[in-house]
């Protein structure tokens, strides 16, 4: 993988260098809440642009369905890359049509251009290998070279990132060489005892990952929306909380091989539980009531882990040698459910392990938490990607950046 350093030593002075950046950051309206996927591209985009480079930024925002929409505009990403830089960063309205091409012939060398969300484009997540392949050529008709660093799309099979590095020279970021170094450090020679901590609303999208750490791990501690898919796995009532029935054999398969493994599953012992799920735009208080993981009552919906669980929770991350943590333990963005993911954030900067949190929802938790982000080992800027790697899974980005 050719890494920024050799293009740079290469020279990209006046050349057109398109920089594939994951900008998919929360929006509450058009302010941004955590433009942390915005600083960790910044150096890539500060380099280039300091060696003369033309540089066209792109990414995808949210998930619009292959046409414009207001509310996934990069517009605000783009205005707050130009204020972290300190430079004006000009915005092109469409991808690939009259506007974008008109910002990139206008950019002069040293200069910055953010092109609007990839996915308003139909071509950028086609299924279809010639879909996607008529938009790269499209795309690379704005560009002399590709430096790939939207390290949080590499599992995505897109066109931007995987298509467009095949017509292009092309090189890796400095983001995406962090990322895989710190991964590699959790597949390879990972410091024991190795501890991870799952969360997030479903399930499902963690099977993948949980079936690898099985093998690799030595505690796996479970919280957010699946942790109720565990307790009905377990047999308790779990009243109106979130389950996937669907997934309950898959979870009792899970917890039988990590008996058999030595593996230690850590379920939570209390849990924050209302009537109703908390209303995210006002904020009113919730009144939640504390009660015990095997003992939620009828008509009861789980929204945290509770206290006893966050407290048990830092106590199995106190000696790890390794600790790894993906997916809120509550719905966080509401005050009346943010301690369990505060516990949980506070254990691993208190951990002297080396602590990585993976991923969008954890990441961003972290940082509008108030947590100072140099406290951790690593805060990653891919979520899915990040699990997918650790699944051992080959993410077609980085392949893409291979060869
Ligand atoms: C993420 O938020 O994990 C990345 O930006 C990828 O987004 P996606 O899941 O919509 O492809």
């Amino acid at each position: 993988m050719k890494t920024i350093d050799e293009l740079l030593a290469e020279g990209v002075g006046g050349k057109r260098v398109f920089v594939r950046a994951d900008l998919n950051v929360p929006l509450d309206g058009t302010t941004i809440t955590d433009d942390g996927r915005i600083r960790a591209v910044l150096p890539t985009v500060a380099r280039l642009a300091e060696a003369g480079a033309r540089v066209v930024v792109a990414s995808h925002l949210g998930r619009p369905k292959g046409a414009p929409e207001p509310a996934f505009s990069l517009a605000p990403a783009a205005a707050r890359l130009g204020e972290l830089l300190g430079a004006d960063v000009a915005f092109a309205t469409d991808t690939v049509g009259d506007s974008a091409r008109a910002v990139v012939a206008g950019l002069a060398d040293g200069r910055v251009a953010v092109i609007e969300n990839l996915r308003f484009n139909p071509g950028e997540t086609s299924k279809d290998d010639a879909e996607r392949g008529a938009f790269a050529d499209q795309l690379a008709a704005l560009a002399d070279l590709y430096v790939g660093d939207g390290f949080g799309a590499v599992h995505r099979k897109h066109a931007s990132v995987v298509d467009l590095p095949a017509r292009l020279p092309h090189a890796a970021g400095g983001l995406i060489a962090t990322e895989v170094a710190v991964l590699k450090k959790l597949t390879e020679d990972v410091r024991r005892p190795y501890a991870v901590v799952l969360g997030g609303a479903k399930v499902s999208d963690k099977l993948g990952v949980i079936d690898h750490l099985l093998e690799k791990a030595d505690r796996i501690l479970i919280g957010g929306g699946m942790l109720f898919t565990f307790l009905r796995a377990q047999g308790h009532e779990i009243g109106s909380s979130l389950v996937q029935e669907d997934q309950i054999p898959a979870v009792q398969e899970y917890l039988k091989r990590a008996d058999e493994r030595g593996v230690e599953f850590v379920l939570p012992v209390d849990v924050l539980v209302a009537p109703e799920f908390p209303d995210l735009r006002t904020k009113a208080p919730a009144h939640p009531d504390t009660v015990a993981a095997d003992a939620i009552p009828a008509g009861k919906m789980g929204l945290d882990i509770g206290p006893g669980t966050g407290r048990l929770y830092a106590s199995k991350l106190l000696d790890a040698g390794t600790v790894f943590w993906n997916g809120p333990m509550g719905v966080f963005e509401h005050p009346d459910y943010a301690e369990g993911t505060r516990a949980v954030a506070q254990a691993l900067v208190d951990s002297p392990g080396f602590s990585v949190v993976g991923g969008g929802d954890s990441a961003a938790a972290v940082r509008i938490l108030g947590f100072d982000e140099n406290a951790f080992g690593h805060i990653s800027t891919g979520g899915g990607a990040s699990l997918e790697y650790l699944e051992g899974k080959t993410l077609p980005g980085l392949a893409a950046l291979e060869d």
